[in-house]
C-alpha cells in the first residue's frame, strides 16, 4: 500500500501557489527528502515543463515508487540515494532544489551538509527551495511550532525547528542569497535562496 501523509495533501496546494511562479522558468528540480512521494507528483504534474528528480534515503524509495507508478508522469524521475550527508551527490542538470520539511528532522550536521550540496549541485542563478517552520532570532513564530520543537526533540534531541538566520549563514556561505521568505499556513514559511 501506496504511504500516505495528511500534511502532504493540507500544504502541497499553499506550496504549489509559491513555486508554480517561481519555478516558471526551470527546467529541473532535484527534490530533497521526498518522503511518501506525494509531493513530487502532486507538483510535476502541476508543472509539466519540469523534470523533477526525487531522491531521499533508501527506505523511502519503495514508497515513492508506488507513487510515481501510479502516477505515471513522463517527467518525475524515479528516487536517487541522496542522505545528503553521506552520499555522493547525483552529478544533475538541475536549476532549482525544493525540500519540504526536512531541516528540523536532519541533525545539524546533515543540514551543514545539505546547503553545501545544494550550493555544489546549483549553477549561478539556481533556487532553493526550502519549506518548514522556522525560528526568527531565536523565537518560535507561535506556540504550535514550539510545542512540535518539544515533540521533535521529545524523539531526538537533535532535531529541532532550525533559526532562519543560522540557515542564512549556511546559505551564504554556499554562495547563495536570499531572495524570497514566504508566509505559508499554519505558521510555515518557505525560505528561498539564490545561488550567485
Ligand atoms: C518529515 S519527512 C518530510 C517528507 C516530505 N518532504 C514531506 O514534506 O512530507 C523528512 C524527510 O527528510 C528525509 N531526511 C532526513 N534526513 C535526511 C538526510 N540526511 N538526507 C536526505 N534526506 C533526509 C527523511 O528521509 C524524510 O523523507
Amino acid at each position: 500500500m501506496k504511504p500516505y501523509s495528511e500534511s502532504c495533501d493540507q500544504n502541497r496546494e499553499p506550496i504549489l501557489s509559491v513555486i508554480k511562479p517561481l519555478f516558471a522558468d526551470r527546467r529541473g528540480v532535484l527534490e530533497i527528502g521526498s518522503g511518501t512521494g506525494q509531493h513530487a507528483v502532486y507538483f510535476a504534474a502541476a508543472l509539466p515543463h519540469l523534470t523533477w528528480y526525487t531522491s531521499d534515503c533508501p527506505e523511502y524509495h519503495a514508497g515513492i515508487r508506488l507513487w510515481l507508478e501510479e502516477a505515471a508522469l513522463p517527467n518525475v524521475c524515479a528516487p536517487l540515494q541522496l542522505d545528503v550527508a553521506r552520499s555522493t551527490w547525483p552529478e544533475l542538470e538541475v536549476d532549482a532544489v525544493f525540500s519540504a520539511n526536512t531541516a528540523h528532522i536532519m541533525h545539524w550536521p546533515e543540514v551543514e551538509a545539505m546547503f553545501a550540496g545544494v550550493g555544489g549541485l546549483l549553477p549561478s542563478g539556481g533556487l532553493f527551495a526550502l519549506y518548514g517552520p522556522f525560528n526568527y532570532n531565536g523565537l518560535f513564530t507561535s506556540d504550535s511550532n514550539a510545542r512540535f520543537d518539544g515533540w521533535l526533540k521529545g524523539r531526538d534531541p537533535a532535531m529541532g525547528v532550525r533559526d532562519f538566520e543560522d540557515l542564512d549563514r549556511l546559505a551564504e556561505a554556499a554562495g547563495m542569497r536570499l531572495l524570497n521568505d514566504y508566509a505559508m499556513p499554519a505558521n510555515n514559511r518557505i525560505l528561498c535562496w539564490q545561488r550567485q
